[in-house]
């Protein structure tokens, strides 16, 4: 009996194209390239320019992924955006991404699990696209972090970065086999016991201000490996697959070390492991897709290849995905 599954027809991603040394950051706080790079892989990131804003970026990214897609805007019925760096508080900022696309049917709306929101927003997609809600979906993740960081405090503002990825998801028919293309499982968790360690110091309702981004760097550090491991061993769990099934491993983009130690628990060879965060730091909800479109345009991820993405991030929120491309 054939399943109707969420099928990956594109992706594409946009950087902002002002870079910023780990260099430049040591002009305005006191750190260096050297610590930055030993405890956090991080070279360089992208910033978005003054005005350029969160949805400028998931525009851009979401026409690279049509035209990989080789698909015309007006094929997607629903768009599903990531993001924690809105345009406004309201409204969503997928509608201002619907509007400049020129698609004027089906739904529009953000979803917001911070640094795990591009997995959310890939397993929103897929249960409206298998349910037939909707037939073709744009699935975006999108961040200007640089707007909520305090770039007085040396401890997070050396480690995030601006940037949007996008994928384009399409019902289509499978055999209903393991082999199939497609979605084969999501897996979410969140646990707000933990909200206080990652957070944000601002917002419409308590303080009437945009905030900044607060962190336990050491406390998120502690759970981070544990979560990840735990979500995607409920992924294998679910679909029969093993470490040595997978083709690409393509984690959140935080830290060199939360990536390695997450691959090397697991038992994921180092070389199937997809990395950007040295040139793009951690750009929240942006990083898995911006990974994603970096591998396929480099012919690394092929259709076939089985790919693992997981993302942990505030709240706690963490997440992982199983996707045939
Ligand atoms: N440059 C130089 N020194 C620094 C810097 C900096 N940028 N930042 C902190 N330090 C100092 C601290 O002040 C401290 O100094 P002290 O010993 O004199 O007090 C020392 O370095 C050690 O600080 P720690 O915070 O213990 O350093 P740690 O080795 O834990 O590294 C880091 C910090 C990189 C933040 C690490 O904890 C980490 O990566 N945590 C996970 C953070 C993360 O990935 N967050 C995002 C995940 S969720 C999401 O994506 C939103």
């Amino acid at each position: 009996m054939t399943v109707k599954r969420s099928v990956v027809r594109g992706v594409g991603g946009y950087l902002p194209q002002r870079v910023v040394t780990n260099q430049e950051i040591s002009g305005l706080v006191e750190t260096s390239d050297k610590w930055i790079v030993q405890r956090t892989g991080i070279r360089e990131r992208h910033v978005a320019a003054k005005g350029e804003t969160t949805s400028d970026l998931g525009i851009a990214a979401a026409r690279a992924a049509l035209k990989n897609a080789n698909l015309e805007a007006d094929a997607v019925d629903l768009i599903v955006l990531a993001t924690s760096t809105p345009d406004q508080t309201f409204p969503a900022t997928a509608v201002t991404i619907q509007a400049e696309l020129g698609i004027t049917r089906g739904a529009a709306f953000d979803v917001q699990a911070v640094c795990s929101g591009f997995v959310y927003a890939i397993a929103t997609a897929d249960k409206y696209l298998r349910d037939g809600d909707f037939r073709c979906a744009l699935v975006i993740g999108a961040e200007t972090f640089s707007r909520i960081l305090d770039w007085t405090d040396r401890s997070t503002c050396v480690l995030f970065g601006d940037g949007a990825g996008a994928v384009v998801l399409e019902a289509i028919e499978q055999p209903g086999t393991r082999e199939d293309r497609g979605v084969l499982t999501t897996k979410l968790r969140s646990d707000g016991r933990y909200r206080s360690k990652l957070y944000v110091d601002g917002g419409p309702s308590s303080t009437q201000t945009v905030g900044h981004l607060r962190m336990e760097g050491r406390e998120v550090f502690r759970y981070a490996i544990s979560m990840v491991t735990d979500v995607i061993d409920a992924a294998f769990s679910a679909t029969g697959y093993g470490p040595n099934d997978i083709d690409w491993f393509v984690p959140h983009q935080a830290n060199k070390r939360i990536i390695d130690g997450s691959a090397h628990k697991l038992g994921i060879a180092p070389q199937k492991v997809v990395t950007t965060v040295d040139r793009h730091a951690n750009t929240s909800a942006a990083s898995i897709p911006l990974a994603l479109a970096e591998a396929v345009e480099d012919g690394r991820i092929r259709p076939g290849h089985l790919v693992l993405i997981e993302a942990m991030g505030g709240g706690f929120t963490w997440a992982s995905a199983l996707i045939r491309w």
